[in-house]
């Protein structure tokens, strides 16, 4: 089969470096395979909707559209996290239904050959069930919270990791003159991979993730042991999923693609531990500053390697495959592979026993790190 058209598309939340793989792709696309690169508005909005039109709308992309976009936040295609065809509700209604007939259709009519889904678990979970319908699709891993299976890291963490640790830099000048407690909420529902590298990089004293449950008595006694030797303040770096022994995340009403909204997480530890330190405390959630912004170099040259490699994926019609980081070199592995099981945090890692050897406290009440691998 020769390849003549082939869709892109960004799903989920953003991520910086996503116009990173966008740029590479259509360069490689038409540069080297001379094919016709059509941008999807909107993750699925714009194959559920040939006629959709966000800000810009659906368009065949030209090398002049990507020129100048490596540096570039966001993405120049929009995203959507609410649009699974296969349990699709518009705007203002609650019922869900499977359209996805819908966008087997529009993908026939717009005669298209194959389609890139650049995109977190959420987004490769729905192309599964469309390559399940025929849809021939390639994959590229993107999200900042680094979770998705398959691929060593995804484009988007290294960023979100060095704006998380310039902030717990510029909070520790400020906790230190205010001999203050200082609670940095960053992003990770699932996975706390940039609290914990964050944390590690930023010296924070204490590092709460959603894979180790904390209690809030370690790490009051870590602030007493602080403050007795004349340490008076202490930095907290919470993952927004962190969770107590025996208890939930912080979901608050609504919901993300399916899953439940976060909010709280940093503002409970430091409601708990209000009553058992004497000291001042402040919560800054750094929330979606994470997520914007320019790229890194590292996530701009891992994006333009996913993109590129995507493209050769494309061509070489390995469909089903995802473009993914193994030990220094990208290439493609089975997108299942992506969705099987997300990437966690190992509370025994290396990292964490690292971290630990330091001092570090994770809530758990140990300090055991006798476990180093
Ligand atoms: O998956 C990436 C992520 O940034 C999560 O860490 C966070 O919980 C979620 O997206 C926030 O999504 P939204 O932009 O819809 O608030």
């Amino acid at each position: 089969m020769a390849i003549r058209r082939v869709a892109l598309m960004t799903g989920g939340g953003d991520c910086p470096g996503l116009n990173a793989v966008i740029r590479a792709f259509v360069r490689v696309g038409k540069r080297k395979f001379g094919w016709e690169v059509f941008g999807v508005e909107d993750a699925f909005s714009g194959l559920i909707d040939l006629d959709y039109k966000s800000p810009r709308g659906n368009r065949w992309l030209e090398l002049d559209d990507v020129r100048g976009i490596i540096e570039m936040g966001g993405t120049i295609l929009g995203t959507s996290n609410r649009c699974d065809p296969f349990q699709y509700a518009a705007r203002g209604e609650t019922e869900t239904r499977d359209i996805s007939d819908q966008v087997m259709a529009n993908y026939r009519k717009l005669q298209l050959d194959a389609l890139v889904s650049i995109g977190g678990d959420g987004s490769m979970a729905i192309a599964q069930k469309f390559i399940e319908k025929g849809m021939k699709i390639v994959g590229v891993p993107k999200t900042i919270d680094n979770d998705l299976g398959g691929t060593d890291q995804t484009f988007g963490f290294d960023t979100a990791l060095n704006i998380a640790t310039e902030a717990i830099d510029r909070i520790r000048d400020t906790a230190e003159s205010h001999d203050r407690v200082m609670l940095v909420e960053v992003m990770g529902r699932d996975a706390g991979w940039i609290a914990l590298h964050a944390g590690l990089a930023g010296g924070a004293d204490a590092i709460l993730l959603p894979e180790i449950p904390y209690q809030v008595e370690p790490i009051a006694e870590m602030i007493r042991r602080r403050r007795a030797r004349g340490a008076n303040y202490s930095i907290l770096v919470v993952a927004e999923g962190a969770k107590p022994q025996g208890g939930e995340s912080s979901a608050v009403k609504g919901e993300i693609g399916g899953m439940p909204r976060l909010m709280g997480a940093a503002h409970r530890v430091a409601a708990a531990l209000e009553p058992l330190v004497e000291a001042d405390m402040r919560v800054t959630v750094l929330g979606h500053i994470q997520r914007g912004g320019a790229p890194t170099a590292f996530d701009r040259i891992l994006g333009t390697r996913f993109g590129e490699t995507a493209a050769e994926l494309v061509a070489a019609e390995r469909f089903g495959t995802m473009a993914a980081l193994r030990e220094g070199r990208v290439e493609g592995v089975p997108l299942v592979d992506a969705i099987a099981r997300p990437k966690k945090v190992d509370p025994h890692c290396q990292l964490v026993c690292t971290a630990r050897a330091l001092g570090v406290r994770f809530g758990d009440g140990s300090t055991d790190h006798s476990l180093r691998p």
